[in-house]
């Protein structure tokens, strides 16, 4: 439980992880790398006196996570990995600032991405709002993973394809670290889990799938692929509970 006056000192991590998405979001174009974005994101981080939050977390070797096309999470940056017309990359930031954590991220079209891409990473969107809007005082956690369950279905409905809810990562407690409990997944029955009072403040990051969501990690032991090579996509922001509902910690100042 976080005190009003802990929940602005995440307000201005938060922040600053939005400005580091802001940034990447406007460099991230077709022949720039990932390891360009993950140098910009460092530079900013440091320059406004807070941490990478990713670095060295478990020997994680980059300040962002950059996952192309059929990578869906912790793909590793790298100046080899040129960004090309038509990708999906989906970029996550996390900084400390002050000892305390934000964590956000954003799926960033290169270029002309397809129509179906381009709804793919809509649909996940959308999730993210729905499961933000389902953070309420008195819910319960399962609230809001069944509300992103929801929205993707929805979604999935609405443009007539079957998109995957990734199942083996999901959302998480946050605060004076950066994965605390509890867990949230993507996918479930409402009304279970954690009471939700004011002063909690949780990461809410839903993963969607193309294809099918079964997952594999690559050999440098951090990036998750498709199985089945489909493209896939990443939401994140971190989220307070207030007394009035939601309040996203992640948006630009
Ligand atoms: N920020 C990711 C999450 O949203 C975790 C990144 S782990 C790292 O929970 F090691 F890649 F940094
Ligand atoms: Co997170």
């Amino acid at each position: 439980m976080k005190s009003p006056a802990e929940l602005e000192a995440m307000r201005a991590a938060g922040a600053l992880v939005a400005q580091v998405l802001t940034a990447v979001t406007e460099l991230a174009r077709p022949g720039v790398s990932t390891g360009e974005l993950d140098a910009l994101a460092e530079q900013i981080i440091r320059g406004a006196g807070a941490v990478p939050s990713f670095l060295g977390y478990h020997g994680y070797p980059a300040s962002i996570c950059a996952s192309v096309n059929e990578q869906i999470v912790h793909g590793i940056p790298s100046t080899a990995q040129v960004l090309a017309d038509g990708d999906l990359v989906s970029v996550d930031c996390g900084a400390i600032l002050d000892g305390w954590h934000g964590d956000a991220a954003v799926t960033i079209p290169v270029g002309a991405v397809s129509a179906a891409d381009a709804a793919l990473s809509a649909a996940c969107e959308a999730a993210l709002h729905a499961g933000i809007a389902a953070v309420q005082p008195g819910g319960r956690l399962s609230d809001i993973s069944h509300a992103v369950q929801t929205a993707c279905e929805d979604a999935a409905r609405r443009d007539g394809v079957a998109y995957g809810i990734v199942q083996e990562y999901g959302g998480h407690g946050i605060g004076t670290s950066m994965h605390m409990d509890p867990f949230l997944p993507n996918y479930g029955d409402p009304g279970q889990g954690p009471r939700l009072k004011p002063g909690m403040a949780l990461a809410v990051e839903p993963m969607l799938t193309a294809g099918d969501p079964e997952t594999l990690e690559l050999a440098d032991g951090w990036t998750v692929v498709t199985a089945d090579g489909g493209r896939a996509v990443h939401w994140e922001h971190t989220v307070a509970i207030t007394e009035d509902g939601p309040r996203v910690l992640t948006l630009p100042a």
